[in-house]
């Protein structure tokens, strides 16, 4: 069986096609980051624009690169939900649009499922029930993955993701977007105890909050700003890494205890970051937990993991409706 996947939900154009062993035949993936960096940060309409002029091409890349053409493929899947509200109907109206005209059922994806599953991809013997830590720039959620289609939120936040948290401060900082990785490379030659940021305090202690640490980042900014004085942006960079990294890390700690299932999954845009990894690499061997770091080529946006969550909807007998719109903010259950 061939799946092709189509995501479209932020500022990367992406089809991939593979198979139900879950290997990837091809994952072709058109960033806008360059014409969004004009911005500092992504521009919907022109993310919408974009998309439009480059998925035709990318979808038929994607076929080429598998050696397979559209008759070949069994199964289309294609992100609905959430996601920039223009960008995500480009996708979903083509991979509606192809179903309709060749008669190759459908399944809509949801985008956090789809982060989720490129930890199948990662590792093929992967099975449910773990816990996923899926940290991106527009979620930030611990979730107890019972089944391939079956999801409980524990962990949420209340307000800011953390990779928004990323940009917002790197860009305050000056520098490009998307800041995280800047930040995560300057961090690499800075000393991480010279700036304090507060850890903040939620009232259910499994929730995450990240806009009062960007409010104290920006303060600090500012306040040097003003002062005249200059901050040593390794060095903050380091400081502010550090405290992000020991929230989630913690955070990820008291979930695993409080179920009792001793396997974490971490995917999403932010899984990329150096220290996470690192960080997460020795809690887990500390506690015997065991450990799926996204494989850095999955981390970000692509098709290959919509591909992969559509393959286990579709098992799950969740064919969509043509009639099914595109939705900016869904809940993952
Ligand atoms: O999953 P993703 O590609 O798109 C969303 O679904 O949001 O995540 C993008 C986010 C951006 O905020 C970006 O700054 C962040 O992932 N990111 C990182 C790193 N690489 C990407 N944040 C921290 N460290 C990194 N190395
Ligand atoms: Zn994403």
């Amino acid at each position: 069986m061939y799946i092709l996947g189509v995501e479209t939900s932020c500022d990367e154009t992406s089809c991939a096609v593979i198979n139900d062993k879950l290997e990837v035949l091809s994952n072709v993936v058109i960033s806008q980051v360059d014409e969004h960096k004009l911005y500092g940060g992504v521009v919907p309409e022109v993310a919408s624009r974009m998309h439009i002029q480059n998925i035709d091409y990318v979808c038929n890349k994607a076929l080429k690169e598998a050696k397979l053409e559209i008759k070949d493929i069994d199964l289309i899947g294609a992100t609905f939900a959430p996601g920039l509200i223009g960008a995500v109907l480009v996708g979903l109206n083509f991979a509606k649009g192809l179903s309709f005209c060749t008669n190759i059922p459908f399944v809509s994806v949801h985008h956090l499922r789809a982060h989720i599953a490129s930890n199948y991809l990662t590792d093929k013997n992967l099975k449910p029930p773990f816990i996923a830590l899926v940290v991106s720039g527009g979620h930030t959620q611990i979730i107890k993955v019972n089944d391939y289609t079956d999801f409980e939120i524990i962990s949420t936040t209340v307000d800011d993701a953390v990779g928004e948290c990323y940009d917002k401060v790197a860009r305050s900082l000056g520098l490009s977007y998307p800041g995280g990785i800047e930040i995560d490379k300057l961090s690499k030659s800075g000393n991480d105890s010279v700036y304090n940021f507060p850890k903040p305090s939620t009232d259910n202690k499994f929730n995450f909050s990240f806009s009062g640490l960007k409010t104290a980042s920006l303060n600090l900014i500012n306040n040097s700003i003003q002062k005249g004085e200059k901050i040593n942006i390794e060095d903050f960079s380091a400081s502010f890494q550090k405290n992000i990294v020991d929230i989630l890390v913690e955070k990820s700690l008291l979930v695993l205890k409080h179920t009792g299932l001793k396997t974490l999954c971490v995917s999403g845009g932010v899984s990329a970051n150096s220290l996470l990894r690192k960080k997460l690499e020795e809690m887990c061997e500390s506690n015997n937990f065991s450990l799926n770091l996204c494989d850095l080529k999955y981390c970000g946006d692509n098709a290959a993991m919509v591909a992969a969550q559509a393959y286990f909807e579709f098992k799950a007998g969740n064919i969509a409706e043509y009639s099914l719109n595109a939705v900016s903010n869904k809940s993952i259950v």
